[in-house]
């Protein structure tokens, strides 16, 4: 196997406002790792097309999510920030992967399903080849690990089916063009931590999620101290104390939900969480929980307002970005273009 040096690759959709769920399952992992490795975050906003979107709160939405990247903490010198529509590659591998995934694996993929609904004729093509430009984001840079929460699992395992494909597909022109055995590197997925999935607070078995009706279901990463202090005093929860060990909260949906969400907050593991307030009445826990949002929440929030109030430099910033992600792409697709027989400008 051809050895790649390790590079981080991950995005979020600009489609709403970020929640506490992408917050911990994801963008404070990213962060993170901005620390140990080579990070590439993007705004994916050609995926957020693939459901309507009014225009103008598409721009705002982008610009949004790239404040919360910032304002959380990804430093857009250290790491690539940016909107993937400045960079057209992501759509050109993404039509040679359209040609390598098979219908089968698409057919089989959950999340198409769920957003699809029963109305599945009047879905978007773009909803249905959404994983194939999400294969693309990642293997147009050689990633070797993508930070992502649970709900993405399914994407990143046909991510490296592509790449697998691809590799063998391909396999003499590869070594031919002296890339070794394989060209693109089968992407680990990094999901993990407390909370990895984290769920709603209206239901412990739904996944906090931005379509959810309920404003109630989710802290938004724009709330203020108030409205999560109500929200988290509002979230369900069952009338038993909190355990002492992990495994009293099988069978607790709210309760593990609540409690992983301290942990991802405190960096800590719910089982330091259960040592701390094992025995403890919510009423007590959720004063406890309210604080720590506020506290971590309320800085980042703040950031985020100050950094919205000049969106020509955040404008700017991702220009930026896109140009030294430009650099990578274009390499990457004009081997791709070799291997594949294409015909192009030297
Ligand atoms: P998106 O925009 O739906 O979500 C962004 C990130 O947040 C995570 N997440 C959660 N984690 C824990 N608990 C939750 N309730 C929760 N809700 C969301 C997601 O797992 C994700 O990491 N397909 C991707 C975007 C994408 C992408 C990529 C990601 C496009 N190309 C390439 C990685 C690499 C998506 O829709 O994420």
């Amino acid at each position: 196997m051809a050895s790649f040096s390790p590079r981080v690759f991950s995005g979020m959709q600009p489609t709403h406002t970020l929640h506490l769920g992408n917050y911990l399952g994801a963008l404070k992992r990213w962060v993170q790792m901005q620390e140990s490795h080579d990070c590439i975050y993007c705004v994916v906003d050609m995926h957020a097309v693939t459901v309507w979107q009014d225009p103008a709160d598409l721009t705002r939405a982008i610009r949004e999510v790239t404040a919360a990247y910032m304002a959380a903490g990804i430093d857009p010198k250290r790491s690539i920030l940016f909107n993937q529509s400045q960079v057209s590659q992501h759509a050109e591998l993404g039509w040679i992967f359209n040609c390598v995934a098979r219908l089968g694996w698409l057919n089989r993929m959950t999340q198409f399903k769920e957003k699809a609904g029963k109305d599945r004729e009047n879905a978007s093509v773009g909803l249905y080849g959404y994983p194939v430009l999400m294969a693309a984001d990642i293997l147009l840079y050689k990633a070797t690990a993508v930070p992502v929460g649970e709900d993405q699992k399914q994407h990143l395992e046909l991510t490296r089916d592509i790449a697998q494909k691809f590799n063998t597909d391909f396999a003499a022109q590869i070594a031919a063009h002296g890339h070794g055995d394989s060209f693109f590197p089968l992407t680990e997925p990094m999901i993990g931590g407390p909370a990895a999935r984290v769920m709603s607070l209206r239901d412990g078995t739904k996944k906090m999620s931005k379509s959810d009706p309920s404003d109630y279901s989710r802290i938004n990463m724009t709330d203020d101290a108030d409205t999560i202090a109500q929200k988290v005093r509002k979230a369900k929860t069952d009338p038993d104390a909190l355990p002492s060990e992990e495994k009293g909260l099988e069978g607790r949906p709210e309760a593990d939900n609540l409690v992983g969400i301290y942990a991802g907050l405190a960096d800590i593991s719910k089982q330091d969480v259960l040592t701390r307030f094992g025995g403890a009445q919510f009423s007590g826990f959720k004063a406890a929980l309210v604080d720590l949002a506020v506290d971590k929440l309320s800085p980042i929030n703040g950031e985020m307002k100050r950094l919205l109030a000049d969106p020509a430099e955040i404008d700017r910033l991702l220009v930026d970005g896109a140009d030294r992600a430009r650099a990578i792409a274009t390499t990457t697709m004009a081997e791709v273009k070799d291997i594949v027989g294409f015909v192009r400008a030297r």
